[in-house]
């Protein structure tokens, strides 16, 4: 299943985060909990496989700092055998020492060979291993990967030259052996069937029976976590690497930090930073890269709240904390929502409702596959310094909640119409906003868009995709009302969004 995964990701490369933790004065019991947490590392993937057209060093460092900025410790890069790969990795690394940031590389086997490709990765890895911003575990140069179980580790060691912390993306089920590595990634960020394909009444692996299974396996050898917001994705004929599904997304990036401050690995991995393709980015719109025909549903739909609200749980994970609360500086509510309805049918223009290359078995016609896992649900986390009101309003449906301090997730039906979300405190508006984006009973661009738009109040800086990330829109739809042009913030909504300001 995870092979299909990386067929996902085909032309690409992903990469990793990870993070490691200071705090000043700290009390005794402080000091030993850190002790015992410093060794933990943030993980993010990074699909070098999308960014060709980076052209500098300086193309990286917009997502340096942004990644180092909320606790990110290092990007694992995601590489296949492209010909532009050394020089990004290049870019990469130079840019993540020139802004404090650590790299790695994680090699993709749906490229690499596990049977012949142990002296390549070796090799690859020996290329890169003295650059100032390779991250260090334990003294030795840390690699990973998606997928590749049969590799012959002891030839990377060999042909690596260095000592190495080699935590592939092996899967326990295939047989492989812990012997030779030194910890392992899981690539289950989502639950499943056990098939690759979202769970069905009776055939469901929860993300967390893949941390049993992976710890089991494991015994005294550091996991990797995964972790991941979302999955949507839906190529149709218009491109040869064809496939329509999603996993279970809804709270999911709520719960699974929960879980983990709970479970406490010494690694985690954020499944994705820039995967749009997939729709699990959490790194902005504006992160340079190219369209592989993902821009359909990846338009006017910024993810950047997700990573606002990783911010607390990043930080406890690092201090060994099992609590957010702690780390929120200040209130924010985080809210996001699928554009339209699972009822809304858009048969007549989608992209998908045509035969397409199945060889991948991932392909199916009209809604994703799965859709039926997803609830039509508005989701709301409040990340709050003190209790107050949560008021939600979508569409012509409206809920209050009363919020703790901390951290906290709501939900309520999606209504077609506006979304707006308001903080109160002693009944005295806190903030109030209403969201760029509506759900609408209008097929977006035609096609089934089970995307997340995600929203914050206080709203974040405004990201759209750049033209290089938009070309290719319009590629097999079958609707001539979109363009390839971001549209969130334009003149009639800034100016509503305005008028409601004055109002409030
Ligand atoms: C799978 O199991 C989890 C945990 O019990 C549950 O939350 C989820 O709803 C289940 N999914 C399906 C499709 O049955
Ligand atoms: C693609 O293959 C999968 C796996 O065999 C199958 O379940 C699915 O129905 C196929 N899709 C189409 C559109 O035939």
């Amino acid at each position: 299943m995870r092979l299909l995964s990386s067929q996902l990701h085909f032309p690409f490369i992903s990469w990793l985060c990870y993070a490691i933790l200071s705090q000043a004065a700290p009390t005794f019991n402080q000091q030993i909990s850190q002790r015992a947490a410093s060794d933990r590392f943030v993980f993010c993937h990074f699909m070098v496989g999308i960014v060709a057209d980076r052209t500098s060093t300086a193309d990286y460092d917009a997502d340096m700092q942004r990644a180092k900025a909320y606790g990110i410790d290092a990007f694992a890069l995601n590489i296949g055998l492209d010909d532009f790969t050394d020089t990004q990795l290049g870019y990469a690394y130079d840019s993540a020492n020139n802004n404090g940031m650590k790299v790695f590389i994680s090699f993709d086997f749906s490229y690499y060979s596990s049977s012949s490709g142990a002296e390549a990765v070796g090799q690859k890895i020996a290329q890169y291993a003295s650059k100032p911003a390779q991250l260090i575990v334990d003294n030795k140069v840390f690699a990973s990967s998606f997928v590749g179980d049969g590799l012959d580790v002891a030839a990377v060691r060999s042909a690596a030259g260095t000592d190495i912390f080699f935590a592939p993306n092996f899967n326990p089920a295939t047989g492989s052996s812990t012997d030779n590595i030194d910890g392992a990634f899981n690539w289950l960020a989502w639950d499943s069937n056990g098939n690759n394909k979202a769970p069905t009444p009776g055939h469901n692996v929860t993300v967390e029976d893949g941390d049993t299974t992976y710890i089991n396996w494991l015994g005294s050898k550091p996991y990797i976590a995964p972790m991941s917001p979302w999955f949507f994705t839906h190529y149709g004929p218009e491109v040869s690497y064809s496939k329509n599904w999603v996993f279970p997304g809804d709270l999911l990036w709520y719960r699974r930090w929960n879980d983990i401050l709970t479970l406490g690995p010494r690694f985690l991995e954020i499944i994705t930073w820039n995967d749009y393709g997939e729709s699990h980015y959490i790194g902005p719109l504006s992160s340079k890269h190219v369209d592989d025909g993902a821009s359909k549903w990846v338009n006017d739909m910024p993810h950047n709240g997700w990573l606002d609200m990783a911010k607390p749980f990043i930080a406890a994970y690092r201090a060994g904390d099992s609590s957010p609360t702690a780390y929120i500086t200040e209130d924010q509510l985080v809210y996001w929502y699928r554009p339209t309805l699972k009822s809304l049918d858009c048969d007549a223009t989608d992209t998908t409702i045509a035969p397409a290359n199945n060889a991948s078995g991932n392909y199916f016609e009209g809604r994703p596959n799965g859709y039926e896992t997803l609830q039509d649900t508005v989701f709301v986390v409040a990340l709050l310094k003190s209790a107050g009101k949560v008021i939600v309003n979508s569409g012509s449906n409206s809920q209050t909640f009363d919020a703790p301090a901390g951290a906290s997730a709501y939900q309520i039906p999606m209504g077609v119409g506006s979304q707006k979300f308001t903080l109160t405190r002693d009944d005295v508006t806190v903030f109030s906003d209403t969201s760029l984006r509506d759900i609408s009973d209008v097929c977006p661009c035609g096609i089934y868009n089970y995307n997340a738009y995600v929203g914050t109040v206080p709203a974040g800086a405004p990201d759209s995709l750049g033209p290089d990330g938009l070309a290719s829109l319009t590629v097999g739809l079958h609707v001539s009302t979109c363009s390839a042009t971001p549209t969130l913030g334009a003149a009639s909504k800034v100016a509503e969004r305005e008028a409601y300001i004055t109002a409030a």
